[in-house]
């Protein structure tokens, strides 16, 4: 088990290496992963410009849905509706997508910075009610993390 401070130091140290940014989101998925032992599907799904959320690095069972369009299941209803989500059972909501049957619950925390929705970081676990007020300010912190990521990024590709 690590902390999240540990998490976001290892994430610091890869960043100003210069580690790839693909990398750096494998990290960081990693890092997530090991954060709590009821965390049993993590990975991110980033939006593209066709809004649709793209499977990027995940650990976990493999998943049917690599494409996402917003508006669509619990990861596209959050980028939808600009809102985490917090499904304390998943047996009660109408549009989720079925990852693992044995899923219980799932969180979805927003990677982004203002209006601006870069991706986002979603987390399966097979207790039900697993994010507990704990985890998911775990999970914000590397959810903010990720988005100046993403903005510094977005900022160095943009023509000056
Ligand atoms: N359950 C999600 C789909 C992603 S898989 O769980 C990994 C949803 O309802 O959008």
């Amino acid at each position: 088990m690590i902390n999240t401070d540990e998490v976001i130091a290892d994430l610091d140290k890869r960043r100003k290496l210069g580690t790839a940014f693909e990398d750096i989101l494998q990290a960081a998925v990693h890092g997530l992963h090991e954060l709590d032992e009821r965390f049993h599907w993590t990975g991110i799904y980033e939006l593209f410009p066709d809004n649709v959320l793209r499977l990027g690095p995940f650990i976990g069972a493999p998943t049917d849905h690599v494409f996402i369009g917003v508006g669509r299941g619990v990861c596209g209803t959050a980028v939808a509706e600009r809102r985490n989500i917090n499904v304390p059972d998943v047996r009660l909501v109408s549009n989720y997508l079925a990852c693992s049957t044995e899923t219980r619950s799932e969180l979805v925390i927003l990677i982004r910075r203002g209006e601006k929705i870069y991706a986002q970081i979603d987390i399966d676990s097979h207790q039900v009610a697993a994010f507990d007020e704990g985890a998911v300010v775990q999970v914000q912190r590397v959810a903010d993390w990720l988005a100046s990521l993403y903005d510094s990024r977005e900022r160095i590709g943009r023509a000056p």
